[in-house]
């Protein structure tokens, strides 16, 4: 049987395309290495004693799970030796952690969301992990905080693995959006779902309708015509689903088209939004817009934003074209 794996894909895109250097794709198999093993904890669940919580809150004020510290672990542990990166930062993490001295420094940031949706763990619905890759900025050698404070369009590679029935990464390095999935046997990610295309019409909507109060004025009309349905101005009826896992959910928007939307409201305003831009809004737009979707906060596309801290919230609406564009034109009209 003819497969194509994650490291023949890579090395195709630099050998024969040009689209990336060596010590990106060996950047991506090393982040690859270290989901295949934070899968292998989030599949033993209760029988690795990694369920519930570490007793610690993050900078965020979260209280972190047993498994948003070990996949953190894991992630920082794997990519420290490989010389490809400069430092990376994570949800988990105030700071940005530096290379340990005696190992040798690179060209790349990678910043993390380690365990996205881990609410779920304990109720075992899929969670996954969220990166991003940007350059060292030109001339910086000491990498704080102010280097990774680049908008989304200087993306150099994005990708998510979704722990679900099935292990998936999801990748792009610009070039389309492509899944592989975990052949657990053989422990080789086998590309599966080549340049997935998100459809441009979409009857389903995701969005945590508990907040409907808050929310703006847009928000609110693009929700209730979705909700009228039949009768109302759209003249169709819509279906609506909510994981809760931002991987779990904009899996299936890949899947089968759709949209997202955590927006802004009344009460995440004061914080900019509930989602974090660096390593959960800005790495999803990528593989979105690859995969022919749009993204944007309702006032601009996310993708443009200049971040001016580490853990920068944002609203966000992505997904299914012609629905994001719709939103977005309701808070033009507003
Ligand atoms: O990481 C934040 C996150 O857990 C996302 O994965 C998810 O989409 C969202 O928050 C869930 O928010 P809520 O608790 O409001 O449903
Ligand atoms: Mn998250």
């Amino acid at each position: 049987m003819s497969r194509i794996t994650l490291t023949q894909f890579l090395i195709e895109q630099q050998r024969e395309q040009k689209h990336i250097p060596a010590d990106l794709r060996l950047l991506i198999e090393v982040v690859a290495r270290a989901v295949k093993t934070i899968s292998v904890y989030v599949g033993k669940g209760a029988v690795a004693g990694l369920l519930g919580n570490a007793g610690t809150d993050n900078v965020q004020g979260e209280a972190q799970k047993k498994l948003d510290v070990a996949a953190n672990e894991l992630l920082l542990q794997a990519n420290e030796w490989g010389g490809h990166l400069a430092a990376m930062a994570s949800e988990e993490m105030e700071m940005p952690h530096p290379i340990p001295h005696g190992y040798p420094k690179g060209g790349y940031l990678l910043v993390f969301d380690p365990l996205d949706g881990s609410s779920n763990i304990d109720v075992n619905i899929s969670v996954g992990t969220i990166f991003s890759v940007l350059r060292r900025p030109e001339g910086v050698t000491e990498t704080d905080e102010s280097a990774f404070l680049q908008p989304g369009s200087e993306q150099v590679a994005a990708g998510y693995a979704i722990y679900g029935p099935s292990t998936m990464l999801v990748l792009t390095v610009g070039t389309g959006t492509h899944g592989f999935t975990l052949d657990r046997e053989f422990g080789a990610w086998v590309l599966t779902h080549s340049n997935i295309t998100i459809p441009a019409d979409t009857k389903e909507f995701a969005i945590n309708a508990s907040r409907a109060r808050f929310w703006e004025p847009p928000v609110k009309r693009y929700i209730d015509e979705l909700l009228a349905g039949n009768d109302g101005p759209r003249g169709q009826d819509f279906n609506m689903r909510w994981v809760a896992s931002m991987v779990a959910d904009v899996h299936r928007i890949l899947a089968r088209g759709g949209i997202f939307m955590y927006p802004l409201d009344e009460k995440n305003r004061p914080n900019g939004g509930h989602l974090r831009l660096l390593y959960e809004a800005n790495p999803m737009a990528f593989i979105v817009e690859q995969a022919g979707g749009a993204a944007t906060t309702g006032r601009e596309p996310v993708l443009s934003i200049k971040p001016n801290k580490l853990h920068q919230r944002v609203p966000v609406i992505l997904g299914s074209k012609h629905e994001v564009e719709r939103v977005a034109r309701y808070h033009r009209e507003s």
